[in-house]
């Protein structure tokens, strides 16, 4: 059975309660919108824990003025029935004042992976993501937190703040879900027309045109234009980045680190109409 809690006080009294029986706790945060991107987030909580509670708040602070922060897809009723089919059993729904209430004024910066990329395009999103990720954490103190490689840049940024401040939670991350076109599963999807969706998958394949081109023996920045292009043909108008980038640090990496087998992750990120969408990956894994 899955319960709905709004209130701080109502979260910890119902996981000290789960706790005392036994129960291993696992914590997915999301801002809604569910699909199985998502879903399969559950699924290996569930796998590692006996119980998941799942987060259900759309974090203003990660959103700047005028980006989507109203317009962001909302179905709670939706996303409760997904969670009950899929044997989530917590379900933290709180109102922005339980989280953010009047003179809140903290804020948590992380540095290193978060600098450049998604930094350079919004500024602002990962001291919100920072803060929620944080307090959300801190709030029912998981035993294991699971996050998605859709946001890449996001779950490096968390795994160093969890160790950095010693939060006593195993991060873990769960490979992107596609759709059967190879397009990243995002609630932001929902803001495609016919057309821009049928152009879409040119992401994922811009990415590993670019890794492919790495692998045999352009340089870096000759790899990301190759990306760049295929989306540029591909209907996208504006490219933020393809990137090469050690897949741990996300620091730039030469042709010395690729030839002698450093991690890679590639990662891009462009705007196909008023959407903007971003994905990554391994490129020797594609
Ligand atoms: P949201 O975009 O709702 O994503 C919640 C979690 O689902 C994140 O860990 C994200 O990486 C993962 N996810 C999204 N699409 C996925 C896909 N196609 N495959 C696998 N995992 C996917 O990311 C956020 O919310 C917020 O920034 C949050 C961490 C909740 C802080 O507000």
């Amino acid at each position: 059975m899955l319960q709905i809690v709004r209130t701080v006080s109502d979260l910890r009294a119902l996981i000290a309660e789960r706790r005392k029986a036994g129960q291993r706790i696992a914590m997915v945060p999301t801002m809604g919108a569910l699909h199985e991107g998502h879903l399969t987030l559950v699924d290996a909580g569930l796998a590692a824990a006996d119980e998941v509670v799942v987060s259900l708040f759309v974090n203003p602070t990660q959103f700047a003025p005028g980006e989507d922060l109203d317009r962001y897809p909302r179905d709670e009723e939706g996303d409760r029935a997904k969670l009950e089919t899929r044997g989530a059993t917590i379900l933290w729904a709180p109102v922005p004042t339980e989280m953010y209430p009047d003179g809140f004024a903290t804020s948590v910066s992380v540095g290193g992976p978060s600098e450049g990329l998604e930094t350079e395009h919004r500024p602002h999103f990962f001291g919100g993501v920072a803060t929620v990720v944080t307090k959300l954490l801190l709030q029912a103190l998981p035993d294991v937190a699971v996050f998605g490689e859709k946001d890449y840049q996001q779950l490096q940024v968390i795994r160093r703040l969890v160790t950095d401040l010693n939060i006593p939670v195993e991060v873990m991350g769960g490979p992107t879900i596609r759709e059967a076109d190879g397009l990243a599963m995002s609630s932001r999807n929902a803001y495609l027309s016919a057309d821009e969706r049928a152009a879409a998958p040119a992401l994922r394949e811009a990415l590993k045109r670019a890794g492919r081109a790495v692998l045999e023996d352009s340089s870096p920045p000759q790899a990301e234009a190759a990306g760049a292009e295929h989306l540029a043909a591909s209907g996208f108008h504006k490219v933020d980045y393809i990137a090469i980038r050690h897949a741990d640090s996300l620091a730039a990496v030469t042709p010395h680190d690729i030839a002698s087998g450093v991690p890679l992750r590639v990662l891009g990120a462009a705007h196909l109409g008023k959407t903007r969408l971003i994905d990554n990956l391994d490129p020797r894994s594609e």
